[in-house]
């Protein structure tokens, strides 16, 4: 039996997860395992009715979960942050999720505005550093609202914290170069008995504490995985990449705040916020990971019934691996492929001109045909 806590969280965030819940709940019951759903009322409209943002209580019963599945917070209602950081990331490190998931994967069928990008080329991981840099949160004002106002907000960077990501995108391209060698290797590397590639992606040439650290650390941990090619790019120069040669990459490590960046624009490589998925994960599984589509609550779609849920569905399968349910993850990624290949429902982000509830459908029916 599974404990799932569910934070629906605003905006889009309770359209999407409801296809999530019961796409989630059909895989178990096809699968042979338990799952029980715990739903939390956290987020904006709890905010705004009791002016509580996530209290104790709530947070231990959300500790003794499993796994959390979370839609997305942060309305227009609500001042920038509250929510931002009171809930998402107050569970984000509490939880000690210190590495953020992000697989951008192009699914045959789905449309991408970048010209010339096939399914063959858009296969990478961005491991996402998730409990250091900008978002700690250290910092403060000096003579706020002063014309001598200082504002400083420092990015904090740990050998211990940069380690543990490191280790984690290292182990990640082993196991993706075993059974498949990562196809955009040269022959060179190939030769040398290399299966996969870690590119680190900072602004050594500019961030020359934060990410010399960074880049030593980087170092010696490539010397304990020789069948690990390595890479360097500058942050810009990766959107550039990204576009222009997306195929270069297996996996990307970076830091907090350039992953989150980077990783709307590879979200845009695979078609789009929509199809996007990810996971905040506790590798030592002592505190519960939680899985939410990159996107937001999106508040200009909200209400409509039209956001796509194809995210979270992908999202559900992240979960349902990091929950030892594998076969069960790749069949559900299997069903989401099946309904983007057909192209026949689809919300209108991926041009066309159906529901949120219509896709969850779609891919509920695919996964009860394949299983
Ligand atoms: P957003 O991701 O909510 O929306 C960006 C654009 O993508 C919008 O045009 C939106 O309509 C579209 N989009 C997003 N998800 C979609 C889906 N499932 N289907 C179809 N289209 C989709 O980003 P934003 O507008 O910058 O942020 C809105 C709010 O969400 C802010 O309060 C922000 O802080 C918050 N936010 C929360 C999370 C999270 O909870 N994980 C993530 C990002 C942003
Ligand atoms: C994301 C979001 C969050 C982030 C915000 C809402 C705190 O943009 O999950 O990508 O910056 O990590
Ligand atoms: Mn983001």
């Amino acid at each position: 039996m599974f404990k799932i806590g569910v934070i629906a969280g605003d905006g889009v965030g309770p359209e999407v997860v409801r296809e999530g819940v019961e796409t989630l709940e059909l895989v178990a019951r096809k699968c042979g395992f338990q799952v029980e759903t715990v739903p939390f009322d956290l987020g904006g409209e709890r905010y705004l009715r009791t002016g509580e943002v996530l209290p104790a209580a709530e947070k231990e019963a959300v500790r003794a979960c499993d796994a959390v599945i979370l839609g997305a917070v942060g309305t227009p209602k609500v001042p920038p942050g509250v929510l931002e950081r009171g809930l998402l990331l107050d569970l984000r490190f509490s939880f000690r999720q210190c590495i953020n998931l992000r697989p951008i994967k192009l699914y045959p069928g789905v449309e991408t505005p970048v010209k010339n990008a096939t399914p063959e080329k858009i296969d990478m991981v961005v491991v996402r550093e998730n409990n250091e840099d900008l978002y700690v949160g250290a910092g403060g004002f000096t003579y706020k609202g002063t014309p001598e106002e200082v504002a400083i907000q420092t990015s904090i960077n740990t050998r211990f914290g940069v380690d543990r990501v490191l280790r984690y995108a290292f182990d990640l391209a082993r196991r993706r170069g075993t059974g498949r060698v990562f196809p955009g290797l040269s022959e060179a590397e190939k030769k040398a008995g290399k299966i996969g590639r870690v590119t680190m992606v900072a602004k050594t040439n500019v961030l020359t504490y934060a990410h010399d650290l960074w880049q030593r650390a980087f170092d010696e941990m490539a010397a304990g995985y020789p069948d690990i090619a390595t890479d360097y790019n500058h942050v810009d120069a990766c959107c550039m990449h990204m576009i222009r040669v997306p195929e270069r990459y297996d996996v990307i490590v970076t830091t907090n705040m350039f992953g989150d960046i980077i990783t709307d624009l590879g979200a845009v490589l695979q078609g789009g916020l929509g199809v996007a998925g990810s996971g905040n994960i506790n590798p030592d599984k002592q505190f519960p990971s939680m899985f939410e589509p990159v996107h937001g609550s999106a508040p200009d779609i909200a209400g409509k019934g039209i956001a796509n849920p194809v995210a979270t569905c992908l999202t559900v399968a992240m979960m349902l691996d990091h929950l030892g349910q594998t076969a069960a993850g790749d069949l559900l990624r299997k069903a989401v492929a099946k309904v983007l290949a057909d192209g026949k429902v689809k919300t209108p982000d991926l041009g066309g001109k159906d529901s949120t509830r219509a896709v969850g459908e779609a891919i509920r029916q695919a996964f009860s045909d394949l299983s």
